[in-house]
């Protein structure tokens, strides 16, 4: 039987307009065992649509892995590799996963204690808050009143020595519910978006690319990314921005001499856009906390060289010109209107491609709102794609 794809329901903040090619739930298909043709369209439709929604599901870690798999047969290990999370103590990432033993590509993660789960005897969890990570953070007195913000804007991804993820599954089995909360940008705009608790909020990628300015979009088509080594455990000591989307610029990083041992080839450098293998869409897929450098081709032959940025390419190290691009062409895309924040229901199981959005974690639990959801990604086989010498001369 066909699967059935059905527009996912949007809250009243977004724009429908630009959520036509995003997002669907799919009925008519059990995601823990799909047959070969429904496999095949799963996948299709992944690329096609981005993020996936299986409600009602029942999906063993065993499942969730193989079908996470089924997008990179040759990929085996976790996204940022095996254990090595709960190795490096010092990265930002560390207290935020709970490897399933007997399936170590599957995380365990939530808020609250889960006692006698799938191996694990007691596991204690916390839902990451803007709290421990934001240079400020919101008042004790809006906290009590709900306001909230993004954690951390990303893609799912060690961004040193591993390719990033191409899909992650997102599986709800523990589902508090709650009071809804506003996630607040307090970065001078007055922005705001009502989210429901705990929601993950995704954007599209492909968005953050078409929206821009021809100028960017020529400097967007034309650049790469250059990260930091252990970007995760770099990071640890600094502050992000109220927005969750970067880092701000105090020069707190771990210097580079302070890090776990790293070799300069197995940085990662990654072009800004990524092509869509399904659809040929170019997706702006850059995590703003990990980039340390930007490396700008200059203008292709006969391109007009009229208002372009550094036509004549550029390497740029200054971390805070860095971040300050990146923010320029990726704070448009999570505007109130293009955020879907997705209101999660017990036993919802979301796949989503990894590199064709970006996403993040939004609010805060009490102590005693318990949450259980199973994570897996898996790092790639190979690196993605960026865009073509023809796409360079359409956008440059
Ligand atoms: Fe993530």
């Amino acid at each position: 039987m066909a699967i059935e794809l059905i527009p996912l329901p949007l809250p009243a903040s977004a724009d429908a307009s630009k959520f036509a090619d995003f997002g669907r739930e799919v009925r008519g298909v059990d995601p823990g065992n799909p047959s070969p043709e429904q496999l095949a369209e799963i996948q299709e439709a992944l690329y096609k649509y981005d993020a996936l929604l299986f409600r009602n599901a029942t999906v063993s870690p065993e499942q969730q892995y193989a079908l996470t798999k089924a997008f990179d047969p040759e990929s085996e290990n976790y996204g940022h590799g095996n254990n090595k999370t709960q190795n490096t103590k010092k990265s930002i990432l560390h207290p935020d996963l709970k490897t399933i033993p007997r399936v170590p590509q599957v995380q365990l993660i939530g808020n609250g204690t889960v006692y006698d789960h799938e191996g694990l005897a007691e596991a204690k969890l916390k839902h990451p808050s803007h709290k421990t990570f934001h240079k400020t953070v919101v008042s004790p007195e809006d906290d009590a009143k709900g306001v909230t913000r993004f954690y951390r804007w990303h893609i799912d991804a060690a961004l040193y020595d591993l390719s990033p993820p191409k899909v992650t599954t997102l599986y709800g089995l523990v589902v508090p519910s709650g009071e809804p909360q506003v996630c607040r940008y307090d970065d001078g705009t007055g922005d705001e978006l009502p989210v429901p608790l705990g929601t993950t909020a995704f954007v599209s990628g492909r968005t953050m690319f078409e929206i821009l300015p021809d100028e960017l979009k020529s400097l967007a088509v034309r650049a790469k990314v250059k990260y930091a080594p252990h970007p995760y455990v770099w990071m640890a000591p600094a502050h992000a921005m109220s927005t969750g989307l970067g880092i701000e610029s105090e020069g707190l990083e771990l210097p580079l001499e302070e890090l776990p041992p790293w070799e300069e080839e197995k940085r990662k450098v990654l072009p800004v856009l990524w092509k869509n293998p399904v659809t040929g869409n170019l997706h702006f897929q850059v995590h703003p906390c990990g980039a340390a450098e930007l490396l700008i081709d200059p203008l292709p032959e006969g391109a007009k060289r009229e208002g372009a940025l550094y036509p004549d390419g550029a390497h740029i190290t200054d971390l805070k010109e860095v971040r300050d691009l990146l923010y320029k062409m990726q704070r448009p895309a999570i505007a109130p209107k293009l955020v879907y924040p997705h209101d999660w229901r017990e036993k919802d199981f979301v796949l989503f491609h990894n590199r064709g959005v970006l996403h993040t974690v939004v609010g805060a639990f009490t102590k005693g709102e318990v949450r259980a959801f199973h994570q897996c990604n898996l790092a790639a086989s190979s690196d993605p794609v960026g865009p073509s010498a023809e796409d360079v001369k359409k956008w440059a």
